[in-house]
């Protein structure tokens, strides 16, 4: 049976752990492909919060088995608190966490280099969550990377103090910054115990025999398509595969095994962390859509940069990910505007394009549409009786992105989406 994937099609952030929540209780399987604890995922289950970093957001359901694949990277202290936090909703979460034994493993020294890396970059710097994530897929792809399965060799400890003795060379080449290692390496090593106690697999295996067995595989992306290391506004992106592809890399899944691509974008955009934001107000019209969509990062808190729904933007991400369906998400946030607009074409070398450029940075300006707001609450509609308004704001987004919207979301809730 196929494999199905969800995933965040502008910079993060799109409601992705609210989409996989929902769509969760129509698959035994839900795997997490890339990225790490930079992610931050929010679920409303029974009217309580949970943002949930590492562990897959299947962890709700109760038929389903959680996967963190290969391709993701562990700090094993937040995973053991994510876990203590699920654990009284979900009693048996660890009974249905598994971990691919080839993931990497976020070292302290991982979240030291990656500060002392920013701090060194001055007014450059990418705005990383400081999880460690980019340090550690640098050890990944240079071949010194520790992995999960490592941790039940006899000579861990030895490989760790090898590892370590290259951070501590690295460290020195940057201005020195506060990091306390040696209470952060306690920490650590007190917080490996969990990780020794969960389920270790060969995922590719197990998840091979799943597909064979006919069950039902999501798969669950961190990040966005506009933060993916080949295809985002590099140097401003983060360290993984956030596309479709990544799913491939990131669990041993066969390409032909994929069958629906559901990409999750908010109905306006935004974006933590610097770089590139064509769209972006920095006006009032910026700061209602932050207080409206309570736009604070779930996994740093901070303020997110706001400005309207890329067009231009949308159909790239649709293209590069070959999404099937789109899930527009946060339409409740624009309830209350007048007017609504799109992103449309960029100006770049005085030449107008509806492509996005090889550096986002050169855009010299941006040509937005306007179409009326629906000035309604969205709680009581359905696909049926939809505000003309956003009928015409869906069709835009269709005959622009040449997809079709399938979800609309209206409300953090499980339950508040509306599917055609
Ligand atoms: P993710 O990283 O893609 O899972 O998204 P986050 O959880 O970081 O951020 C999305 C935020 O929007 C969370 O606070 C969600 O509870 C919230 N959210 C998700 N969908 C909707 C929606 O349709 N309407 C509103 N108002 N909030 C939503
Ligand atoms: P979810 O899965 C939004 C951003 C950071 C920074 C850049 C690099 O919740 O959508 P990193 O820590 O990876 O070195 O940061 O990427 N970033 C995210 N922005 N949502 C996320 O995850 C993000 N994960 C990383 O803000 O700009
Ligand atoms: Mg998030």
């Amino acid at each position: 049976m196929p494999v199905d994937v969800i995933l965040g099609l502008q910079w993060g952030d799109e409601g992705k752990g609210k989409i996989v929540d929902f769509l969760a209780d129509q698959y035994t399987v839900v795997c997490r492909f890339q990225g790490g604890p930079n992610a931050g995922h929010t679920l409303y289950i029974d009217g309580v919060k949970h943002v949930l970093h590492t562990i897959p957001s299947g962890i709700f359901r109760p038929q389903v088995v959680n996967v963190i694949g290969n391709g993701v990277v562990i700090d094993p202290i937040t995973l053991e608190k994510e876990i203590k936090a699920v654990l009284p909703k979900v009693p048996d979460a660890l009974e249905r966490l598994l971990v691919s034994r080839k993931a990497h493993l976020i070292l302290p020294a991982h979240r030291w280099i990656d500060l002392a890396s920013e701090n060194a970059k001055g007014k450059d710097k990418i705005g990383s969550t400081l999880r460690g994530i980019g340090p550690c897929y640098m050890d990944k792809t240079g071949r010194n990377g520790l992995r999960v399965g490592d941790i039940e060799k006899p000579g861990f400890d030895k490989l760790y103090e090898k590892l370590k003795l290259k951070h501590i060379q690295l460290i020195r080449q940057f201005p020195e910054v506060e990091f306390d290692e040696a209470h952060e390496e306690k920490v650590w090593f007190e917080s490996l115990e969990s990780l020794r106690q969960l389920k270790k697999v060969d995922a590719e295996y197990w998840l091979s025999d799943k597909l064979k067995e006919g069950e039902n595989i999501l798969a669950e992306g961190a990040q966005g398509t506009m933060l993916d290391v080949d295809f985002g506004t590099y140097p401003f992106v983060t360290s993984s595969s956030t596309i479709t592809a990544g799913v491939c890399t990131g669990l041993g899944i066969p390409p032909g095994k994929i069958r629906k691509v559901i990409g999750i974008a908010k109905a306006y955009c935004t974006r933590v962390g610097s770089g590139p934001f064509p769209s972006e107000l920095l006006d009032d019209v910026g700061e209602k859509l932050r207080k409206s969509g309570n736009e604070f990062g779930s996994t740093t808190g901070r303020p997110r940069r706001c400005g309207w729904l890329d067009l231009v933007q949308l159909r790239y991400a649709c293209i590069v990910n070959g999404v099937t369906e789109l899930c527009i998400t946060k339409a409740d946030v624009l309830n209350d505007f007048d007017n609504i607009s799109f992103a449309e074409s960029y100006k770049v070398n005085e030449q107008w394009t509806s492509e996005v450029p090889y550096d986002m940075s050169e855009i010299q300006s941006v040509q937005l549409s306007e179409l009326a707001g629906w000035k309604q609450s969205l709680a009581d509609v359905n696909f049926n009786n939809l505000p003309s308004q956003v009928i015409a704001c869906m069709d835009k987004i269709e005959k622009f992105c040449d997809t079709k919207v399938k979800y609309l979301s209206t409300g953090p809730g499980r339950n508040e989406l509306l599917v055609k």
